[in-house]
């Protein structure tokens, strides 16, 4: 019976000594300690024997059943066993390059339109002041159209300038701007901003925006126009229009708002319930930003003598138009993180 363990054990030894890959130690253990192994018919003869006997075989068997799956074990987690899996020929994994996200890159093609026209992009902060968010673009106090864009407040306060928020809206950084510099300027300012907004498919308490403004001693509203028509056909399509309605800002005067003709039904109107389309609700036009002349008090805010100079502004909001271009159906896919949603605008 010793004989016949001692037998297997050099047996053993000598195969695993030639066996070099994982898979020829995979079969080893097929071999030696599976259920048609050696070893295994040596554990039925074990009723066999006499009492003394199949105490003492039986003890030698565990033994070299342990000793088997150890040595088994230690080679193949073995370094140089490690090594020898490593195939230097193999071709390498190939690398996951990083890409936009694709409200950095219509943010990008944004401010490359408008700086064509001659702008330039400034970045402003998100952290505002109370006269910088609301008092220096003339929404005073108590007015009521502070309530939409009441934000996150923090308890730091300004000597005159008020409570520190999280910046409603990208228009303060007009007034840092133009508090700064001297006219001619045109500037295109990206940014986040923060509502106090519901979540929902359309909604979220923290999007993009994107400011332009231009102000010179004679400007006008059709340089406005002009500058968000090009704007418009250059962004969507050559072949969209665009209407302006009007509107009420605190901060122009005249003020607008603004809709694009349809980009996914284009611009058809069309009110049979069934034939609808889901994006302009059949109207043929979708709104898409605000905008008018600098009013003379954010002007004289800034220090700018407003019988000398005029300006225009606009706001719009870049998910939005992300959405409307790309026929995305709910604004939460921009900052959910999922690169299912996020690869297909790789560029
Ligand atoms: N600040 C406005 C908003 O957030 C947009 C706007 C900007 C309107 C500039 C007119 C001029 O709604």
């Amino acid at each position: 019976m010793e004989e016949k363990l001692r037998i297997l054990e050099e047996e053993f030894k000598a195969d695993l000594s030639q066996s070099k890959t994982q898979e020829e130690l995979d079969a080893l253990k097929v071999k030696y300690l599976g259920r048609k192994s050696k070893l295994n018919d040596l554990f039925s003869l074990i009723p066999a024997l006499s009492r003394e006997e199949k105490s003492i075989f039986g003890k030698n068997l565990n033994i070299l059943k342990n000793k088997i799956s150890q040595k088994l074990d230690q080679s193949s987690n073995s370094e140089e066993r490690q090594e020898e899996l490593i195939d230097l020929t193999y071709p390498a994994k190939p690398m996951a390059n990083g890409y936009q996200h694709i409200l950095s890159h219509v943010t990008e093609q944004i401010c490359s339109v408008f700086e064509g026209l001659g702008f330039s992009v400034v970045e402003g902060g998100e952290i505002e002041d109370e006269w910088h968010n609301f008092s220096a673009l003339n929404i005073p106090a108590e007015h009521p159209s502070r309530d939409v864009f009441d934000t996150f407040y923090m308890e730091l306060k300004e000597k005159d300038k008020g409570k520190y928020l999280l910046r409603s809206h990208t228009s303060p950084t007009q007034i840092r701007v133009m508090s700064s510099l001297t006219p001619p300027v045109a500037v295109i300012s990206p940014g986040r901003v923060y509502r106090p907004d519901e979540v929902d498919a359309t909604h979220s308490f923290m999007f993009n925006q994107v400011e332009g403004f231009a102000v010179d001693e004679d400007i006008n509203f059709s340089h406005l126009k002009g500058a968000l028509l090009h704007f418009a056909r250059s962004f969507f399509a050559s072949s969209v229009n665009l209407r302006f309605r009007p509107h009420f800002f605190p901060f122009t005067e005249p003020s607008a708002e603004v809709d694009v003709s349809c980009v996914i039904c284009g611009g058809k109107k069309n009110n049979s319930v069934n034939q609808r389309c889901s994006v302009c609700k059949g109207k043929g036009w979708v709104e898409v930003l605000g905008c008018g002349m600098i009013h003379p008090n954010v002007l004289e805010a800034c220090g700018i003598n407003s019988r000398k100079y005029k300006g225009f502004a606009f706001g719009m909001g870049i998910e939005r138009l992300t959405m409307l271009k790309y026929g995305i159906n709910d604004i939460r896919l921009f900052y959910d993180n999922d690169q299912r949603f996020l690869k297909q605008f790789q560029v």
